[in-house]
């Protein structure tokens, strides 16, 4: 029987995690994971276990708190990386897969790896074989799959399934594949590898986006035959980033008529919120006319269009906005509203937490009520990830006093708590600037003795109205070269900077082993 399920294979927490300045910590990939399962892919692929301790940390933290979702982990054709995805999968027992690769284009054998293609053919069956000592479940990826010689390809494709691969992905590495050749390249591996057609191994596509052509290829590759996508939420990944999942699903949903009866898992009313989620937790803006998700992806506002829509709504409008999750908000809350309503609506937009949090999440959304009328579900998002983007205190904010305006230099008095464990300490400086930003951040700096380099900062409003919540998202540069995400929401936009500066700050002190450092105050 032909096989017209889609498997959709979630790399936002690996390989989209990979992009400059999206670094997520343990919370935050959780958190992403557990609405990646709500969404319904069928795998998330949650990271690089031998990579770093925080890697291996959060691939089993997801294998051991998801318990629906497939989890994958990538592995290069390496005893050790194996070792160590086997290991940091065990939780998801059934439903770990392994992901093996190994590049195998003449460019990368020869100028990369120094290897001829026996020994390529080689690594790549000893990865498979390795890797199912562990699990059931494995993905062999030909690295630069789209530059391969297809005869080569073919060879290590066939080879890898004997050894036990159950997926075979495609990937198209750096992004130079364009749809009509990519599509001719699947259907022939279709045609010359038998597993393909039985449907004893899947063939599966992974397009990064360097040309623009991600979504297209991966669609291509569908049409000629592929059975797994691989992509991330909103389209982020190193360089120009991965093919855009929600793009590729709604896509295959809206012209069915074209992809002949193909079907995925997935909920599409969670798309949206799967979006902004990723969009917070890994600080990476979705652009405004960003297809499916961005803000003006259903807005029009051409009269003549806006007059059609009002007559019949498919005369201007391919899908219906509802069904990827746009406009199901609720009536907000106010002050008045008590623990339990708001503890009911986060139960509702999907967040998990314990009493300690909900405490703390609910003491800030009284603050926030006693500042402005209505507390919406966005401003209510923005407390949580707030306290989710949390990291281990090292610096806080404790008070904050600024004078600016036209005819006066901008000068900001800062106050922080230093947390030491037992004995706090409460430091404050002054500093000016050239707005009231820069005055804050350079006395925080002075107070830190650590200097950050602002290298983004965006601002939105979270919700409507002029007494809108403000969410500041940076990065920064403390001395090492890195991009340090910080985030920080407040009804004061200064206050919201300071707090996402001082966010990024502690995530460098505490992930660079710079505690010392600061506890000395060098
Ligand atoms: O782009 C790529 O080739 C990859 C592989 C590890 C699948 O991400
Ligand atoms: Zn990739």
């Amino acid at each position: 029987m032909k096989n017209t399920r889609l498997v959709i294979f979630d790399t936002t927490l690996r390989d989209g995690e990979q992009c400059p300045g999206a670094s997520m910590n343990l919370i935050e990939k959780l958190q992403v994971a557990r609405q990646l399962e709500k969404l319904n892919v069928d795998v998330i692929e949650a990271g690089f276990p031998v990579i770093s301790e925080g890697d291996f940390k959060a691939v089993q933290t997801i294998a051991r708190e998801i318990k629906k979702t497939k989890i994958a982990g990538l592995a290069r054709c390496v005893p050790n990386d194996i070792d160590a995805a086997g290991e940091a999968l065990k939780p998801a027992e059934k439903r770990a897969r392994i992901h093996v690769f190994l590049a195998t284009s003449k460019i990368h054998r020869e100028f990369k790896l120094g290897k001829a293609q026996d020994e390529i053919l080689r690594l790549s069956v000893e990865g498979v074989t390795r890797a199912r000592k562990y699990v059931e479940d494995v993905e062999f990826s030909p690295e630069d799959a789209s530059r391969t010689e297809p005869e080569f390809l073919i060879q290590v494709c066939k080879a890898v399934i004997e050894a036990g691969a159950k997926t075979v992905n495609i990937p198209d590495t750096v992004g130079y594949a364009v749809p009509d050749e990519f599509g001719v390249l699947i259907a022939r591996l279709v045609a010359e590898v038998p597993a393909f057609q039985t449907g004893d191994a899947v063939l599966s596509v992974h397009c990064h986006n360097d040309l623009g052509l991600a979504v297209a290829n991966s669609l291509a590759a569908v049409k000629n035959g592929a059975r797994q996508v691989e992509g991330t939420i909103n389209g982020i990944g190193e360089r120009a980033g991965n093919a855009a999942l929600e793009e590729i699903v709604m896509a295959i949903k809206t012209r069915n008529d074209f992809y002949a009866g193909i079907t995925t898992g997935i909920n599409t009313r969670e798309i949206v919120k799967t979006s902004r989620l990723v969009s917070r937790m890994s600080g990476l803006i979705i652009q405004r006319n960003k297809a499916i998700v961005g803000e003006n992806a259903f807005a029009h506002s051409a009269g003549i269009h806006q007059d059609g829509i009002l007559k019949k709504r498919e005369t201007y409008e391919i899908m219906d906005p509802t069904e990827v999750g746009w406009g199901e908000s609720e009536l907000p809350l106010t002050k008045h509203s008590g623990r339990a309503a708001m503890v009911a609506r986060l139960k509702q937009i999907g967040y998990k937490l314990s009493d300690i949090e909900i405490n703390s999440v609910f003491q800030k959304f009284k603050e926030v009520g006693d500042k402005k009328k209505f507390v919406y579900d966005d401003d209510l998002i923005a407390l949580v990830e707030g306290h989710i983007a949390e990291v281990q205190k090292v610096w806080s904010l404790e008070y904050l006093n600024v004078v600016s305006g036209t005819a006066t230099i901008p000068t900001a008095t800062v106050k922080l708590r230093k947390h030491n464990g037992q004995a706090d300490e409460v430091y404050q400086e002054a500093g000016t600037g050239d707005g009231p930003v820069d005055a804050v951040l350079k006395a925080i700096d002075r107070i830190t003795n650590i200097k950050g380099t602002l290298i983004e900062y965006n601002i939105r409003a979270v919700s409507q109205g002029k007494d809108a919540m403000g969410e500041v998202t940076i990065k920064a540069d403390f001395g090492d070269k890195k991009l340090i995400p910080g985030k920080g929401a407040s009804t004061d936009v200064i206050e919201a900077s300071a707090r996402a500066y001082l966010n990024a700050l502690n995530r460098f002190i505490t992930t660079s082993g710079k505690i010392e450092i600061a506890e000395k105050g060098i």
